[in-house]
C-alpha cells in the first residue's frame, strides 16, 4: 500500500514538472519571448494576446504569402523572422510598401490589422 501510495507520488511531481515546462515553452513560443532571465527588447505587452496573433497570421496567410512564403522563410519577398526594424519602421514598410517589390498595404488595411500583422510578425524567431 504504501508503495503504491509513493507512485502515485512520484507520478504527480512528474505530471506537475511536465506540466509547467509545457507552460513555459509554450509560452514563451506564443510571445516569442526569450526563456525566463532574458527579456526580449521588441515586445511589448500587454497589446500582445492569442487573438492578435491569430488575426495577424489570417492577415498574413491572405496578403504576404505569396511572397514571403507560408513560413514567412521568405520566397520573392524575404525571410521575415528575427526582423531588427523597429515596429515603427515594420508598419510603415507595410504601408507605404517597397517600391517596385511590395505593394503598399496602407489602404487596406486598419489600425488593428497593421498592430497585429506587427505583432505576429514578432512572433516569428528562431
Ligand atoms: C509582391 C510581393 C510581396 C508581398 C505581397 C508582400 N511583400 Fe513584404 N517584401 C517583399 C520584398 C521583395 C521585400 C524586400 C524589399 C527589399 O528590402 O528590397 C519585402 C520586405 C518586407 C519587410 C521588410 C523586411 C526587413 O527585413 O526589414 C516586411 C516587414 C514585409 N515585407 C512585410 C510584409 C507583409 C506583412 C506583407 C503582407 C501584408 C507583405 N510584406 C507582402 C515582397 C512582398
Amino acid at each position: 500500500m504504501k508503495r503504491f501510495t509513493e507512485r502515485q507520488a512520484l507520478f504527480v511531481a512528474i505530471a506537475t514538472s511536465c506540466a509547467s515546462l509545457l507552460a513555459t515553452f509554450g509560452v514563451a513560443l506564443i510571445f516569442g519571448h526569450a526563456p525566463p532571465g532574458k527579456k526580449s527588447p521588441t515586445i511589448k505587452s500587454p497589446e500582445v494576446s492569442v487573438e492578435v496573433i491569430t488575426h495577424g497570421r489570417r492577415l498574413f496567410i491572405r496578403h504576404c504569402v505569396e511572397c514571403h512564403g507560408f513560413d514567412a522563410r521568405g520566397d520573392e519577398g524575404s525571410d521575415l523572422h528575427n526582423l531588427r526594424a523597429g515596429d515603427p519602421l515594420i508598419r510603415q514598410v507595410i504601408t507605404g510598401g517597397v517600391n517596385g517589390e511590395m505593394p503598399a498595404y496602407g489602404k487596406m488595411l486598419g489600425e488593428e490589422d497593421l498592430r497585429a500583422l506587427t505583432v505576429y510578425l514578432r512572433t516569428l524567431r528562431n
